[in-house]
């Protein structure tokens, strides 16, 4: 039994997921394990500053064709890593956050596959616009950097985009997808396939302290928050049209509502931060998950995690049948 998607036929997958690239957690281990069982792994380089890190992962992933991600608007503050990953073929190219030209047509003429992960409508219009292969509509239930529209809505509404104006636009669903149940939803709301961050982030594959996979899996999606007062302290200066999801520590209590005052402070409580983050204290230290973190119990093997969410959706998908009388 297997699901075959139009995701798993373009790019020659076993199944119809995709790890997402995260920051520099997702490495050769990570991306390796995903792309061995079955799926896409994706390398995630973080925000393009770290000349080395791709070649580091790379070689960490072996001989397992995998992907490459980048953060758009700061891969333009040094596009030269892009020829770098280029030259090492991967099996496609991520791009998310910001205008995708001129890199997309640029990894298109390549032949590599483009992948786009994006927010809103008008978004998607640009990225059908620039002929990308993928279109990943991420809503704000997911870990990490996005916007304000929920999976559960954007997704149909990109699917009916592309229906009408690029009908051979592939369409990846992502936010709050960590098992089966998200998997058969998120093809049902007529995604080809899903992009899976929080649910990857929790296995021993990615490169997380074990104090940060601790705080997680003793929290609930309640417990998450989108914010941008890490960002201040991290000196990470996003687009103000994008937040990041993380668990509500102490730092982000003290400090949310608060992002002029900690402007102010930047000195000393960059230097907080710094402290905490080399020692992965959670109370202040960034734990980038999103909200369907309250359904992961254990940290496992990124293929146990893969299997199980293809069989668990199969189930569903095959029961699902049996509710039409
Ligand atoms: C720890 C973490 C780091 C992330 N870093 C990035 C990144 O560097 N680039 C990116 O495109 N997306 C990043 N994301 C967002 C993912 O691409 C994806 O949209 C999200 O994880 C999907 O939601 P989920 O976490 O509920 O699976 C990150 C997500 C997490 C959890």
């Amino acid at each position: 039994m297997a699901i075959s998607t139009r995701l798993t036929q373009r790019l020659g997958l076993t199944h119809p997921v995709i790890c997402a690239p995260m920051d520099v957690i997702a490495g050769g281990k990570l991306a390796a394990a995903v792309s061995g069982a079955g799926g896409l792994g994706m390398l995630g380089g973080g925000y393009s500053d770290e000349d080395d890190w791709f070649e580091r992962e790379f070689a960490a992933a072996g001989n397992q064709a995998v992907g490459c991600g980048f953060i758009t608007w700061a891969l333009r503050k040094n596009p030269r890593i892009l020829d770098a990953v280029m030259a090492r073929k991967p099996k496609a190219i991520f791009l998310s956050f910001d205008d995708p030209e001129p890199f997309a047509s640029k990894i298109k003429a390549a032949g590599i596959p483009v992948l786009c992960q994006l927010q809103t409508r008008a978004d998607a219009e640009r990225a059908i616009d620039c002929g990308v292969d993928v279109i990943v509509a991420q809503g704000t239930e997911g870990g990490g950097h996005g916007g304000a529209r929920a999976t559960l809505t954007l997704v149909p509404e990109i699917a009916d985009l592309i229906a009408r104006r690029a009908p051979q636009t592939l369409l990846c669903a992502a936010g709050g997808i960590v098992d089966g149940r998200g998997l058969g939803a998120a093809l049902m709301l007529g995604a080809d396939g899903v992009v899976v961050g929080t649910r990857f982030w929790a296995s021993p594959e990615a490169l997380v302290p074990a104090s940060l996979h601790s705080a997680a899996l003793a929290a609930s999606g309640d417990d998450t928050v989108r914010q941008s007062v890490l960002d201040i302290v991290r000196e990470r200066p996003w687009p103000a049209r994008y937040t990041g999801r993380v668990l509500r520590n102490d730092f982000v209590r003290e400090w949310l509502g608060r992002e002029g005052e900690l402007r102010d402070a930047r000195a000393e409580q960059v230097t907080r931060y710094r402290t905490a983050a080399r020692v992965a204290d959670p109370a202040i230290a960034a734990t980038i998950v999103g909200e369907g973190v309250g359904l992961i119990h254990a940290i496992e093997p990124a293929a146990v995690i893969l299997e199980r969410m293809v069989v668990e959706a199969e189930a569903r998908l095959k029961s699902g049948a049996k509710l039409i009388t």
